[in-house]
Parts: C-alpha cells; sequence; structure tokens
C-alpha cells in the first residue's frame, strides 16, 4: 500500500525536520495522487496544491478557519483572536477595515513614497560604517516609515528595539525553542505598546491622523455594532504593522538574489520599473516564505476522488506550488522575466494566499510588499556595495527561511533616487 493510503501515521516531526520540503517530499512519495493524505499534531490532515485546488481551499463552503490555527502561532505570529480565525460575516467584516486602505493607492503609494526617503537617509550613515546587516537595516527602515504612515508615535530611540521586537514575531512562529520565547515576549510588549496607544486615542490624550490606520483601527466597529475591544484593536494594529516589517525578509532575498545572479543588477539600477515589479514577484516565487496555509474542513469533502474527512487539516501547499515545473518552467532557475509584462494568474502565484482578498483570507498586504519590494531592490541595486565572505546558506529546514548571514554588505556609496519612488503604484499583484 503506498505510504498516501495509510494516512494514519503522525508527521509533525517530519514537517519539524523538513521544513519547506516536508510537503514536497510527501507529493513524491505519494505519486500520482491528488492530495497528500497525513496526520500532523494528532488531527487528519490532506495536503493540496495548483490553482483548482486554490479555489477550492478558498471556498467558505470548503474550509473554515475558526479553531485551525494552533495556539503557538496565534500567541507568536497573529494574536488571539486575530482577522485570520474568523470565518463569514466577522471576517468580512474585518476585512473590510484592512482593504479599505491597503488597497488605496494613494495610501500605498505614501507608504512606498516615505520608505524610499528613509532608505536613501539610512544609506548614507551605511558608507560611513565596516559593513551593516541588511535585513536589519530595512527592518528598521521599514519600521520607521510604517509606523509614521499608520500614524503611531515612534522615537527615535525605539526603532531599533520595536523592529527588533516586530521581525521576533515573525521569526519565531514555527519552533518551540528559544526564537518562540523571544516572539512570545515581544507579542506582549507590541500588543501593551498599542492596547494603550488606542485607549489614548479613544480617551482624546492622542489624535490619530485623519484616515490613518490607527484612526481605522480605533474607530472600527464589531458585527454587532461595538467598537472593537482594544486588545483586539492592537492585535489588528499589529496585523498591519509586523507583516509589513516583514517585507525586509523579501529584501534580504533580494541581496542574495543581486549576489548570486548579477546580471539582473543593470535593469534595476536604471530604474526599470517593470523590471523591478517582475523581480519583485520572482523573489515571492522563488525564496521560501510561508511554507504553506491551513483550515478545516468543514463537512465530509471529496477532492478529485480523495476524501477529506469533516474536522480534517487542509493544507495548500504554497512551497510546492511555487516548484512545480507544470506551473513554472524550469522552477529552480531565478528568472524575472517569466512575470515581464505579464502580471501572475491570480491562483498560480500564492505567496501571500490565493483567491479573492475582498472574499477570503488572501493577504490584503499585496500592493504593499509589491510597492515596498519594487522601490527598495532600485535602491539595492544602485548601492555600491561588496558582499564580503560570510555564509549566505539559506536553510529549507527553518521556518520562516532567511540567507543565515541575513546579508552583510560593504557599503561604498549610495545615491538618491527620486525616481523610483512610485515604481508600482500601477503594479497589481495578480490579473
Ligand atoms: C512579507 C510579505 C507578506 C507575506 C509573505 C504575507 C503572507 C500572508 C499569508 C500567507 C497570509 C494568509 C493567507 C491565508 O490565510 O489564506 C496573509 C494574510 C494576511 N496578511 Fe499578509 N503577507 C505579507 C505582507 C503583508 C502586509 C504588508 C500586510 C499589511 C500591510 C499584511 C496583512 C495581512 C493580513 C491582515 C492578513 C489576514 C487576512 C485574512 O485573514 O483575511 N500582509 N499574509
Amino acid at each position: 500500500m503506498s505510504e498516501n493510503r495509510r494516512p494514519y501515521l503522525d508527521d509533525s516531526l517530519g514537517l519539524a525536520v523538513q521544513g519547506y520540503s516536508w510537503l514536497p517530499g510527501r507529493w513524491r512519495r505519494a505519486g500520482t495522487a491528488s492530495a497528500v493524505q497525513t496526520r500532523l499534531m494528532g488531527r487528519r490532515a490532506v495536503g493540496l496544491r495548483g490553482p483548482e485546488a486554490v479555489r477550492f481551499f478558498y471556498d467558505e463552503a470548503h474550509v473554515r478557519r475558526h479553531g485551525a490555527i494552533p495556539e503557538p502561532v496565534q500567541g507568536t505570529l497573529f494574536g488571539h483572536s486575530a482577522i485570520q480565525t474568523l470565518d463569514g460575516l466577522d471576517h468580512r467584516n474585518r476585512k473590510m477595515m484592512f482593504l479599505s486602505v491597503l488597497k488605496d493607492a494613494r495610501q500605498v503609494g505614501r507608504l512606498a513614497q516615505r520608505a524610499g526617503e528613509l532608505w536613501d537617509e539610512a544609506a548614507e550613515d551605511w558608507t560611513r560604517r565596516p559593513q551593516v546587516v541588511l535585513f536589519d537595516e530595512s527592518a528598521r527602515v521599514i519600521t520607521r516609515a510604517v509606523c509614521e504612515w499608520a500614524g503611531v508615535p515612534l522615537a527615535a530611540a525605539d526603532v531599533t528595539r520595536t523592529a527588533a521586537d516586530l521581525t521576533a514575531l515573525v521569526d519565531g512562529f514555527a519552533t518551540l525553542g528559544p526564537r518562540h520565547w523571544r516572539a512570545r515576549r515581544a507579542r506582549g510588549r507590541c500588543e501593551r505598546w498599542l492596547a494603550d496607544l488606542i485607549q489614548q486615542v479613544r480617551d482624546g490624550a492622542v489624535t490619530a491622523p485623519a484616515d490613518s490606520v490607527l484612526d481605522l483601527v480605533a474607530r472600527h466597529t464589531e458585527t454587532d455594532g461595538r467598537l472593537i475591544e482594544r486588545k483586539r484593536a492592537a492585535v489588528e494594529l499589529l496585523n498591519v504593522i509586523r507583516p509589513t516589517v516583514a517585507v525586509s525578509w523579501y529584501v534580504s532575498f533580494a541581496g542574495h538574489a543581486l549576489h548570486r545572479w548579477p546580471q539582473h543588477r543593470q535593469r534595476l539600477q536604471a530604474g526599470d520599473r517593470e523590471w523591478a515589479v517582475a523581480f519583485a514577484h520572482e523573489l515571492r516565487r522563488f525564496y521560501p516564505f510561508a511554507p504553506f496555509v491551513g483550515g478545516l474542513a468543514v463537512r465530509d469533502l471529496s477532492w478529485r476522488g480523495e476524501h477529506i474527512p469533516a474536522g480534517a487539516m487542509v493544507l495548500l501547499d504554497i512551497y510546492g506550488q511555487h516548484h512545480d515545473p507544470a506551473l513554472w518552467p524550469d522552477p529552480y532557475r531565478f528568472d524575472p522575466g517569466r512575470f515581464l509584462d505579464k502580471a501572475p494568474g491570480r491562483d498560480e502565484l500564492i505567496p501571500q494566499g490565493g483567491g479573492d482578498p475582498h472574499a477570503g483570507h488572501r493577504c490584503p498586504g499585496e500592493d504593499v510588499t509589491l510597492a515596498l519590494l519594487a522601490t527598495l531592490v532600485i535602491r539595492l541595486a544602485r548601492l555600491d556595495f561588496e558582499v564580503p565572505q560570510q555564509d549566505l546558506t539559506i536553510s529549507l529546514r527553518r521556518i520562516p527561511a532567511l540567507p543565515r548571514s541575513r546579508v552583510v554588505l560593504r557599503v561604498a556609496g549610495s545615491a538618491r533616487s527620486e525616481d523610483a519612488v512610485d515604481a508600482v503604484l500601477h503594479a497589481t499583484p495578480y490579473r
């Protein structure tokens, strides 16, 4: 009997040891089966991939989120009672709050522009230092930009500590070791900080700039007509700030890619916007970030002849889908050209989830991610830097993955890049 027909052995250890390669490895062993059958944390789990599977997964009649997210992930990455745990009307009502600002091109442009200006400012300082760590520097630049943009006051002296806390939240969700406990402590600090801020806004002690994210979250009402509880408001405010700072993972991958494949650098240096967007898409396809997304089967389901019992975990294999040769010719070649003049299909490139963000859980922050990335990769390419000897290995066993050295640069010169500021205001995450 094939391994796929004996789905009852728990494979949590396999996931812990193999990381991003775990589901792809199960696919290989499952042969021609249309789903991977296994068990995680004692629960039946079924892995799916491919654009049709994306549509199946994002159908609320098939998969729900309530009860699906393990506590260690809520206690670090998402927060408790966050939008990621909601379904139906409650979900859509919260989602509108995010989409109203994150799908507004003017707002997205303002954030990208500010991040570009702060990068230029920081880059002058990088030239005066023997070397800098790209991951840490970009996290600080984006932390300053997103807090200012969101209307969240942040003193200059607090930037480094706050950036460290925000990246810790992402870094520690998929392990139970020291990184996890650092993330839990960081979440406690961040939620207290932002819950106090929401209270001060409501008391009139702090004025939230009109239409800022802070203003929007502080005034948000739940489906029962009541003002969102302040701790939940803090969780959702953090749900904008934290993932925006996580774009520094992709900035570090960009540093890695420019070092490995320097032939892609010239078009970025020239400020070629279409190339910058294509480069950003290829970063999101090629490099590992979220390994999969998961929910629970609402009822007994059948997917291409494979049984999915009610309550089973349904996993959408993001990393596997992005390296499936049936979708991406030569998938292990880093080739921005595959996206040139062609936005990816909605359910083909899914680093931030699939489906329609208005109807389901797809990330509302893709426009922000693309705008920041295209703006910053042009600047990165224009820096005059050397990459000293270091360990740039990216282990697929570590979730989230990152080059081991976090990309150390020796920066000899920088230039201001006014022309690259609005690189992607018209870029769409998918066609
Ligand atoms: C590093 C870049 C990012 C990555 C890799 C990423 C990835 C993801 C993924 C995989 C999901 C889950 C989709 C699902 O459950 O089906 C998600 C959801 C979400 N993301 Fe992002 N994201 C990024 C940037 C952003 C940004 C910039 C924002 C906000 C400014 C954001 C806000 C959110 C929110 C609020 C959700 C929950 C949506 C919902 O449950 O309906 N993300 N993201």
